[in-house]
């Protein structure tokens, strides 16, 4: 017994003297997914001295204004009851998944029901659920490049390969079907549309997004169509005719965020819809990464989709309104280019050539007290371009845009910031 006590204690040694040196690794996936861009691209207005006036913050999707008094009251009465302290359904309460149905019956002219949608904490978290349901580890799925980040970070950690379907500008950044087709093989499980996009403002026609349910259709592949900016457009039109298609409930999973539309980003709330069987399945992502979605703004929302149309309407009017002042701000300024405008965002090329959009967005922000985000951020082939998410920024604001940037391209400022015209 002794022996054996000695031998283990001295085992035990030389293994602690071993793992003292050891340290666990990070999966390589996860240290190779790119760190959140926000923040890197917002520690650069520390750097602002004020000389052209206040910063001017055109780097987030974020709503400037909080959403109406009564609806605030709403979820704070809701915050106040013992019910939403407690857990709920996986799939959100069943208020909320029948007002959204609902809602998006009459947004598409087609019959959602109730069972085809689930609630999330988010959309980015009903897209890391669709992308957990459909592919994994060392399966493709396609991108549309420029991407919204958050897109290609989800995948990259996951370890699903992003390989991108370049846009161009000449097309408006509309992805082309044909192009699509050229680059699926057994790899592949799914396409993602961003509509109306980020970064680029594009708003996918219906004939395009039927197109591309098609080619999902046929190729047996998923179409995941986030369209947390559906509010955000002409409402005259259904944003697309696909849940008219019987094909839809196996091919298609669409997105969508309370965020925006409502003003509540700090709530998380977003959907989730998708065929029934397709839900329950997803429901196992779901309750290992939320269990429910957070109560208090759920139980507010029904009553905000029935009562807050008029101010939705209105919001969409002033961001409108937005666009068309930051197309006026820059018409004095032709070699900032807007390439493409729409719901939320411009995507502009800046005129230097050559310079990378990192170098350029930082030197606008320290410079010019200007934070738009670098197209870098957006995917490969972006370095040409700036995104500016102007819906949120007012049209005071927004109006000093083209005098900030007439500054920044002056000779003096171009000579201070090495910032020349590779292309001169
Ligand atoms: C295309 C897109 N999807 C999803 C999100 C995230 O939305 P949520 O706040 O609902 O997670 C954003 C936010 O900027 C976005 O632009």
């Amino acid at each position: 017994m002794f022996i054996f006590c000695a031998c283990s204690i001295g085992v035990r040694i030389s293994i602690l003297a071993s793992t003292s040196v050891a340290k666990p690794n990070l999966k390589q996936d996860l240290l190779d997914t790119a760190t959140p861009p926000i923040p890197e691209a917002s520690s650069w207005l520390a750097a602002y001295d004020g000389q052209m006036g206040p910063v001017i913050n055109l780097s987030q999707a974020v709503p400037g204004d909080p959403p109406p008094r009564a609806f605030l009251d709403q979820i704070a009465l809701a915050a106040a009851s013992s019910e939403a302290t407690r857990y709920g359904d996986i799939f959100g309460d069943d208020q909320l998944r029948s007002a959204y149905a609902g809602e998006s019956s009459r947004v598409y002219g087609a019959q959602i029901d109730e069972q085809e949608v689930s609630i999330t904490a988010g959309c980015n978290q009903a897209f890391f659920s669709a992308i957990v349901a459909v592919a994994s580890a060392g399966d493709v799925v396609l991108l549309p490049a420029p991407w919204y980040f958050n897109h290609k970070m989800t995948l990259d950690m996951l370890g699903i390969e992003a390989r991108p379907l370049p846009l161009c500008a000449e097309a408006g950044f509309i992805p082309d079907v044909s192009e699509a087709a050229e680059r699926i093989d057994e790899r592949v499980k799914a396409i993602v549309l961003v509509t109306p996009n980020n970064p680029t403002g594009a708003v996918y026609p219906p004939h395009v997004l039927a197109s591309f349910m098609d080619l999902a259709a046929q190729r047996g592949l998923w179409l995941i169509i986030d369209e947390t900016y559906r509010d955000f457009r002409d409402q005259t039109d259904a944003p697309h005719e696909l849940f008219s298609d019987p094909r839809w409930r196996d091919t298609v999973i669409s997105l969508y965020s309370f965020s925006k539309s409502y003003a509540i980003p700090g709530h998380r709330v977003g959907a989730l819809i998708a065929g029934g069987p397709v839900i329950d399945e997803v429901g196992k992502v779901l309750d290992c990464i939320q269990i429910c979605p957070a109560r208090a703004a759920q139980m507010a929302l029904p009553w905000a989709i029935a009562n807050l149309v008029d101010w939705r309407q209105g919001t969409n009017r002033k961001i409108a309104a937005r666009a068309a002042a930051f197309r006026e701000a820059l018409a004095p300024c032709p070699t900032w280019k807007i390439d493409q405008i729409g719901a939320y965002f411009a995507y502009v090329r800046h005129p230097f050539r050559g310079v990378s959009s990192v170098t350029v967005a930082e030197h606008l922000a320290k410079g010019c007290g200007l934070l738009a985000l670098p197209g870098r951020y957006f995917g490969p082939g972006q370095d040409t371009h700036l995104r500016v998410a102007f819906a949120n920024v007012d049209t005071p604001e927004i109006v000093q845009i083209g005098d900030r940037l007439a500054g920044f391209s002056d000779t003096a400022f171009e000579a201070k910031t090495h910032l020349k015209d590779r292309s001169a």
